[in-house]
């Protein structure tokens, strides 16, 4: 969400006759797209920020602004802490960015925008994608779910889901103009549809999508197990063009720790939801989020997590240690796992799902697959990488005009990361 956000942001910008420049000190603007979920992203964008200053010094004319979570969480108390900021522009006011800066260039420094009944929308302009053959959309923005150690329903707020046919006409264009795939993204995506008229789903929406000519691939991020119907797992079994891949982080396989994270299911619970979803689509992969360290936390709770991730057998996870977030339930609870244990549990998960990845990885070997052609590969400029609908990664031998191309890929090799293969 944050990369659109910041793409969106820059549509916006380059439409009003801005230009990206490639370094810092080339530029009038500078803009940091920021994220609060963890403090290591805060503190990270503070030592940015803080990097800025002698720049700033040297040409006070420039703009310094800081969007997205933190701006929205931190408000006015950035201006405290780093007064050469000029901008504070929270989650729901970036379509308001060419305003918010003209209105610096013309009556001076620290503006803040952070409304919170905003609601955003941002005509895209289609053109200032990175990929024309790959896209973003945001289908519905906020989350509701509060589950207790998340910051993200404070800064981006209560749940607001965009009309079908809102959606339908901004991925169209996106298709006009030569897009293949589309990700849809909500911070809760199984609730999409919540608030609308009329009983909307997720599955109406993808139905919708699935229908448009030229689309090819359509993938959707992320979902949340409690919110996860069957209904919509059959009709996602049902639609060609939805890739067979869930991102629905379990988070714990505990459900002592499930139950204090206010998550709202079971280990059990989300055990039964892939059985069945396996049972529909036995080729679909699933990617989770795990936290390690959240207070309370035993081995035994560990273990547990570390049972879930042997059974499940994910393609990739992303584990994060335990961050306490100031206003949410969880930082009302001691955060007592000592960093040093956070460490070790988060390096047993890294390296068991290392093991099962190479392990899944390797059962693709022989098979061919349908590859959507990135770009050229960062290891081997001779070579093209691309994904897979499962979303594997694959590196293959090819030209750069195969880039936005569909094509079919014999895997003869693979790691935990990347497959390897031949263009059939
Ligand atoms: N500490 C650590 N990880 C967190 N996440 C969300 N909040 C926190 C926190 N306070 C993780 C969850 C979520 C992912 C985006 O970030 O695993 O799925
Ligand atoms: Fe945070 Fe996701 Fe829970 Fe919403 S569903 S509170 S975004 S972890």
């Amino acid at each position: 969400m944050n990369k659109l956000d910041a793409e969106l942001s820059l549509g916006l910008l380059q439409e009003e006759g801005y230009k990206t420049v490639d370094t810092v000190e080339g530029a009038d603007v500078i803009l940091i797209n920021t994220c609060s979920v963890r403090q290591h992203a805060e503190d990270k964008v503070y030592s940015h920020l803080g990097a800025l200053k002698a720049l700033k010094k040297k040409h006070p004319e420039v703009i310094v602004g800081v969007l997205g979570c933190m701006a929205q969480k931190d408000g006015e108390s950035i201006f405290k802490r780093m007064p050469h900021v000029d901008l504070v522009c929270g989650t729901r006011m970036f379509s308001r960015l060419p305003e918010l800066l003209l209105n610096i260039k013309n009556h001076g420094s620290h503006v803040l925008a952070i409304d919170e009944d905003h609601i955003v929308n941002v005509k895209r302009a289609v053109t200032y994608r990175p990929n024309f053959y790959q896209a973003f959309v945001t289908v519905i923005r906020g989350c509701d779910n509060f589950c207790s150690y998340c910051i993200v329903p404070y800064v981006r707020g209560r749940e607001i889901s965009r009309t079908i046919p809102d959606i339908t006409q901004e991925v169209q264009a996106l298709v006009s103009g030569g897009c293949k795939e589309i990700t849809l993204l909500g911070q809760n995506i199984n609730t999409y549809g919540k608030g609308l008229s009329g009983d909307i789903t997720l599955g109406d929406l993808l139905s919708a999508l699935n229908d448009l000519d030229g689309l090819e691939r359509i993938r959707f991020v992320t979902s949340h197990p409690a919110d996860m119907s069957r209904d919509l797992i059959r009709t996602m079994s049902r639609l060609e063009k939805v890739c067979k891949h869930l991102h629905m982080p379990a988070q714990s396989g505990s459900d002592r720790i499930l139950s204090s994270m206010k998550r709202g299911y079971t280990a059990g619970y989300y055990r039964d939801l892939i059985a069945y979803a396996r049972e529909l689509m036995p080729h679909m992969s699933v990617a989770s989020d795990f936290i390690v360290g959240f207070p309370g936390e035993t081995d035994e709770d560990f273990r547990e997590t570390v049972q879930l991730m042997e059974d499940i057998r994910f393609q990739n996870c992303f584990i994060f240690k335990y961050s306490p977030r100031t206003g949410t339930k969880a930082a009302e609870l001691e955060d007592d796992v000592a960093d040093e244990v956070k460490r070790a549990r988060n390096m047993r998960l890294l390296e068991l799902q290392k093991g099962i990845s190479l392990e899944e990885n390797r059962k693709m070997i022989g098979r061919m697959v349908e590859v959507l052609a990135e770009g050229t590969s960062k290891s081997d400029s001779n070579k093209l990488t691309g994904r897979t609908r499962q979303n594997h990664i694959v590196v293959f031998n090819g030209s750069r005009e195969l880039v936005g191309k569909l094509v079919n890929v014999l895997i003869y090799e693979a790691t935990d990361l990347t497959l390897h293969g031949t263009l059939a």
